[in-house]
């Protein structure tokens, strides 16, 4: 495990991995408004310029937005989502199929640290804003190799602690104060880790080495089996 502060150890400890019931429909809700959105767009353009065909998998799916943005902007791609949550792929069943899009995208109960897919299942993996939540994130990190094919990316975005000042300052600007503080709420029940944190944790796991970049609000650790 990277070398986290003893606070940071115990709140993994005692709080519950997923986002149970009634937080899933508070996030559900949460996640509609206007910086979620650019967010998922930030991280949508991103994962497309990296991979846009084949099939990909988003941990830590939440309400599935991001797999929503993804369909619209390539729809030949098979789009597949799970969350540890069952309250949550209640809630992202929902979006998808209120979008009529059932048949394109799969979103199904499952942990990062036990992915219910054979090895090499994936063309690119996921993930926003989940990973601060994993226990074991190294393990979990160990369980995407395991379903990513030879040669492919991993991208894991989240909110760095050490997002600098002027970052935020622009956020607030562009989206006012109180959807700024919505956004960093995502750390009430699991602080964030540094950028440098990351970067350890991927170390200590099979792709060995990863580094990070920045969009809007997101730290993204890139991973390259
Ligand atoms: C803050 S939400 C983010 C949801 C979505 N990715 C988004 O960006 O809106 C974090 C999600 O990760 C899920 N989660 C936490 N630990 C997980 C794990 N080990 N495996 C799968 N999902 C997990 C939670 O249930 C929750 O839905």
């Amino acid at each position: 495990m990277a070398d986290l502060s003893p606070v940071r150890r115990l709140m993994k400890l005692v709080h519950p991995e997923g986002i149970p019931w009634p937080g899933s429909v508070l996030y559900n809700a949460l996640s509609s408004s206007t910086i979620f959105m650019r967010h998922y767009e930030l991280a949508a353009e991103d994962i497309l310029s990296h991979c846009s065909q084949g099939t990909l998998l988003d941990i830590g799916t939440g309400p599935a937005r991001l797999l929503l943005k993804l369909h619209q902007q390539s729809p030949g791609m098979r789009l597949v989502g799970i969350d540890s949550s069952a309250a949550m792929i209640t809630q992202a069943k929902q979006n998808v199929a209120q979008a009529g899009l059932s048949e394109f995208i799969e979103v199904k109960e499952g942990s990062a640290s036990s992915i219910p897919f054979p090895d090499q299942s994936f063309d690119i993996v996921v993930s926003t804003v989940s990973m601060h939540h994993w226990k074991q994130p190294e393990v979990c990190l160990n369980e995407i190799y395991r379903v990513l094919k030879d040669n492919s990316f991993a991208l894991i975005y989240d909110i760095v602690s050490d997002t600098p000042k002027s970052t935020w300052n622009e956020i607030k600007r562009e989206f006012g104060r109180l959807k700024a503080t919505m956004f960093w709420l995502h750390s009430f029940e699991e602080p964030f880790y540094t950028r440098q944190n990351f970067e350890a944790i991927a170390q200590s796991s099979l792709f060995g080495k990863g580094r990070t970049q920045s969009f809007g609000l997101f730290c993204c650790l890139i991973l390259k089996k």
